[in-house]
Order: structure tokens, then sequence, then C-alpha cells
């Protein structure tokens, strides 16, 4: 594929990594893209590069538009090494006038890099440079990714370049919003919100109010990763707007480990109670789900049931895994439930109501446990907390 020019004068030359399949844990299985973007003005800008590895693809984009060495600035929105892996060849390639980033980033590219000679050129919120017939403004939206993170704005064109804010991880040959699947694109930018940017999520709030308050017309949005947003950049704008004030529907997600199959029992009816209540019920065993597929499910779910059979004083690994994951993420204001099967101890379940206390969810009462394999009165009342937890879902 060549570079994509998408504006006047403005292109994509990234790099798509079709077999990258985790991101710091979270899985990928769509693989994804490293975005950069060149603009060619009197003064030629590169926005962002690539991972390690990917920098002759970058170049080879680059150089179907135009010479390398012709890059005055290389704007480096975010110091992530998704994005500057291929930094230190770049420049080396190149030979930059600047090197353009926020404060926090040239610390940041100073303690990966150690290069005190870069040409580095600080900018703050508001700052502008002009390349010519055009002036980009930068915007630090700290912790959309990192502490260095800033969007630059393309005035001339309405162009907000954006980093790791509304990307998605899909290795799509397609470019644009409009190019691709749907319902595809909406769970990917879901997913990766849920399991990229979830924690900063109160940050996230007032950085999209400090740019509605810019009033800045926004005709495109280029993010790093996945797809340029040019057909509805408002769609994407008012999803992160629900996701990141962290808006719940009427839904439970169960999420279990099982030894012997009995805490699988108790899952199945407990979904069977709340089936009953008629609300959205997802049932997802840790042996057949990621931990990020079930983050997924836990963005916008009002109840959370978490269920584990008692492994060695504990609880099973796949689900301590899962908790310890959730709680880096932090997803906030949900109902919680616990239960599990175990022989003697029965420690899990009592972890897990841990847990739902740590988190500060609304317990729906003291956590289920059953001794060995349930009996037709122990799945009544895993039926009973289904049909519980429903209620209060829908309260
Ligand atoms: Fe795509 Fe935070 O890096």
């Amino acid at each position: 594929m060549n570079a994509v020019e998408f504006k006047k004068g403005i292109y994509w030359v990234g790099a798509i990594d079709r077999t990258v399949r985790d991101f710091h844990g979270y899985q990928t299985p769509s693989g994804t893209t490293y975005n950069a973007y060149l603009l060619v003005d009197d003064k030629v800008v590169l926005f962002d590069t690539v991972a390690k590895g990917f920098s002759s693809e970058l170049l080879a984009r680059i150089s179907d538009i135009i010479e390398p060495s012709k890059i005055d600035y290389i704007v480096t929105n975010h110091i992530e090494m998704d994005h500057t892996g291929a930094l230190p060849e770049i420049v080396d390639a190149v030979n930059p006038e600047k090197i353009i980033c926020s404060a926090n980033g040239k610390k940041a590219l100073l303690a990966h890099f150690h290069r005190e000679d870069w040409p580095y050129e600080v900018v703050a919120t508001g700052q502008t440079i002009n390349t010519g017939t055009k002036n980009i403004r930068f915007i630090e939206t700290k912790m959309i990714h990192w502490p260095d993170s800033m969007f630059s704005y393309i005035e001339e064109d309405a162009l907000l370049i954006s980093q790791d804010g509304f990307g998605l991880h899909w290795a799509t040959e397609e470019r644009f919003d409009d190019e691709v699947d749907q319902v595809k694109l909406m769970q990917e930018a879901a997913k990766y919100y849920a399991n990229i940017l979830l924690l900063y999520s109160a940050l996230i709030q007032r950085a999209l109010q400090n740019i509605k308050q810019m009033e800045l017309k926004i005709d495109m949005i280029a993010p790093d990763h996945g797809v340029i947003w040019r057909s509805d950049p408002c769609k994407i704008v008012d999803a992160w707007d629900n996701w990141s004030r962290q808006v719940a529907i009427d839904k439970a997600v169960v999420v279990y480990d099982t030894m012997w199959q009995s805490t699988a029992l108790m899952a199945d009816a407990i979904v069977e109670g709340l089936n009953e209540t008629g609300i959205e019920v997802r049932l997802m065993p840790l042996s057949q789900y990621h931990r990020s597929d079930v983050m997924t499910e836990l963005l916008d779910c009002k109840a959370v049931v978490f269920g584990s059979a008692t492994l060695n004083n504990g609880m099973m690994p796949k689900m301590a895994d899962m908790l310890t994951y959730m709680k880096g993420l932090r997803p906030l204001g949900k109902i919680g439930a616990a239960f599990g099967s175990y022989g003697w101890g029965g420690e899990a379940p009592r972890l897990l109501d841990t847990f739902i206390a740590d988190m500060k969810y609304e317990s729906a009462g003291e956590c289920l446990r059953v001794n060995y394999v349930p009996t037709p009165e122990n799945l009544a009342a895993c039926v009973e907390l289904g049909r519980r937890v429903g209620a209060m879902v829908k309260a």
C-alpha cells in the first residue's frame, strides 16, 4: 500500500502490523496500525513515527511523496514505543531541524533514548507553528495515554491528529471509518478504550470538555491506531464521552473459572435467574474468554458477578489475573456479587467479596458458596442470586 493523501498535502504514511497479538496484556487478534502523518507545505512535518521494526515501511511511504531528508520537523505527540520505537532511525535518516513535543515528552524522550543532542522544541497547549500555508496548534492531553501526550490540530484543514486518542487496534487495509464494517469498528474502539484508557476516564472527560470549550471545528480525526474518522468524527467523540462518564446499560457480566464444573453449574443457574429479569447477560468463562474481552464487556455493564472455585487456599489463577487487570483499569460504579464451589477452605468467593468491597461496588449480598457439587437447593439459590442482581440492575 502506498501513502494515502486524505487532505490536500497531508498523507497517511504509517505502518500496518498484522501480527501483533498482545499489547501490554490486551489481546489484539486483528493486529494494529501505527499511523504517522506527513504534511507537505513550505515546511515539511512528520507527525509521529512507528514501532521499532517498521521504520523501512514508514520511510518507503514517505519516499512515495518526498525525499525523507526534506522533512523539517518531527512532531512527537506521544512517546510510547509503538510510536517512537523507530524514532532514532528516522531522526538519523531525516536530520530534522526540530523535534516538537510537550515538556513531559522531552523528559520521556530523554529517558527512552538518552539523546541530549536531538533538536527538541518544547510546546504547550495553545502554541502554534506556521508551516507556510498552515498553522498547527498543540493541545496537551495528559494521560491520553501518557503524561507526555498531546494532540496536533491543523487549523486550515480542521484536522485533529490525536495519537492514541480515538484509536483502535485493527490492521485493516482500509484507512477510513466509512470503508470498514461499522459493527466491528465500534467494537474495536470500545475494546481499545476499555483496555487502554478506562483508568484515565476522569482526565479524559476533562480533556473532552476543554476541547469542547475551544470550539474547534473538526472535519476529521486522525489517530495513531486504526482508521481516520472522516465521515462522522462526532461518532467516536460521543462514544468516548459516554465511555469516560462510564455510562452503563441494563447488563450483567458473569465471569468465572471452574475446576470440576461445579462453579460452572452455579454460573449457569445465576444466568438463568438474570435472564428471568430481562436484562442483557454475558456469560464469560475465563477458559474461553481473554481478560481483555471481559474488560470490553465490563465497560458498559451495571453488574458483574464473579465466580471461582477455591484452589490452594485462594482463587483460580485466571480469576486472579482478571482481578489484577481489572483493578488497574478500574471500572467504576458496578453492582457486584460472588460465588464459587469449594472442598474445604472455601476462600475464593470470600476473596471475591473483598475485591467487590475494595472496588466500592454495591454488593448484592454475601458470597454464595457450595461444598463440592451443587444440590438442586444450591442451584435454586444461584437462580435467586441472579434474580436479585437483575432486580438491582433494573432498579
Ligand atoms: Fe499507541 Fe500509548 O501508545
